[in-house]
């Protein structure tokens, strides 16, 4: 499998075996991590990631991936360059694309990423758009593997806004990799239309099933994973915290449904998750609202079934297989 000079901008551009490819490239490369082996096989280059939007764990793991390959990086945070503002997409990607080897991006529009991947002559990585996250996924299913031994025929049942980065993503990367699929949220946070019908089509060459309903009962019924992710995500208006704690309250993944999902369903969650008081914004919630709680319970997410600290961790390994292949790395 050859990825050198490849783009990562959403796993709809990656075929399944690809996909798998970059799972177990990441598994090697930890193993290698956990041995103590080192592979700075990519000294001498360098890396550009810019953050229009702020981030623990993707800026954390591109640059540990980076410095464990080898490799310079350079954090462009969200206030601090000219994109946007004072310099075009398309600029400031032939600019970049002339110091740096590989450029990550983490913002808005997904248009975005796609317009500094046709420009920047080097290969662009998605750190999370508004649509899509494909680094996410990919250590999501890196944990699904060692969790639960495969992909084909798991079923996956995403609590929440379904129409957002997250939910999308899902919907992809399950119809890619032979999962059954379950959007389980009000009417009104189902995914686009013409995403479904695109995923429907892969479904149909994978073995694949798309669900989407409203019922939280019928929704969470013998899963093997229970995925969400916040109710209000990164650059959306204080506003509409409103309306999603009344519509997706009855959506929150607690005891009740774990249970539901049977007794070796796993939680997972791309964190950060709202689960208790010890953050602001929770804090702020529980004063407006009275909630303690949002997407998740405290119990769930400290549960057994909660393998959160996994997914997080193979954030890193992931990210490193995919600047590794995509960059032409000899490992
Ligand atoms: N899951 C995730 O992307 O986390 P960060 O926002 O901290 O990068
Ligand atoms: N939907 C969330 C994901 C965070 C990793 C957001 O976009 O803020």
């Amino acid at each position: 499998m050859d990825l050198t000079g490849k783009h990562f901008l959403k796993l709809l551009d990656y075929t399944p075996e690809e996909i798998a490819y970059l799972v177990d490239l990441a598994a090697t490369l930890k193993a290698k991590k956990k041995a103590g082996e080192t592979v700075d096989v990519l000294r001498g280059k360098n890396v550009a990631l810019i953050f229009e939007k702020t981030s623990t764990r993707t800026r954390c793991s591109f640059e540990t991936a980076a410095h464990d390959l080898g490799m310079g990086t350079t954090y462009l945070d969200p206030k601090s360059s000219q994109i946007g503002k004072k310099e075009s997409i398309a600029d400031t990607a032939r600019v970049l694309g002339r110091i740096y080897e590989g450029i990550e991006y983490r913002g808005f529009g997904q248009e975005i990423v796609e317009e500094l991947a046709k420009y920047a002559g080097v290969p662009v990585w998605n750190g999370l758009t508004n649509e899509f996250h494909p680094t996410q996924m990919l250590a999501d299913l890196l944990t699904i593997k060692e969790k639960l031994g495969g992909f084909k025929g798991v079923r996956l049942v995403y609590m929440g806004d379904a129409r957002y980065n997250m939910g999308n993503s899902w919907m992809v990367t399950c119809a890619k990799m032979g999962m059954h699929f379950t959007a389980c949220a009000p009417k009104a946070y189902f995914p686009d239309p013409e995403l479904v019908a695109k995923c429907e089509a892969i479904a149909k060459t994978t073995g694949a099933t798309i669900t989407l309903t409203d019922d939280p009962i019928a929704g969470t019924t013998d899963q093997d994973v229970v995925y969400t992710d916040v109710w209000v995500s990164m650059g959306e208006p204080e506003a509409v915290w409103d309306e999603r704690i009344r519509d997706l309250s009855p959506y929150q993944v607690n005891k009740a449904v774990m249970k539901r999902a049977g007794k070796n369903a796993i939680f997972m969650h791309c964190l950060p998750a709202f689960h208790d008081l010890n953050t602001e914004i929770g804090k702020e919630i529980h004063e407006k609202y009275g909630i303690s709680e949002m997407e998740v319970s405290h119990e769930v997410f400290e549960s057994a079934a909660s393998v959160v600290f996994d997914e997080a961790e193979n954030r890193m390994h992931t990210i490193k297989a995919v600047m590794a292949a995509t960059l032409g790395a000899k490992l």
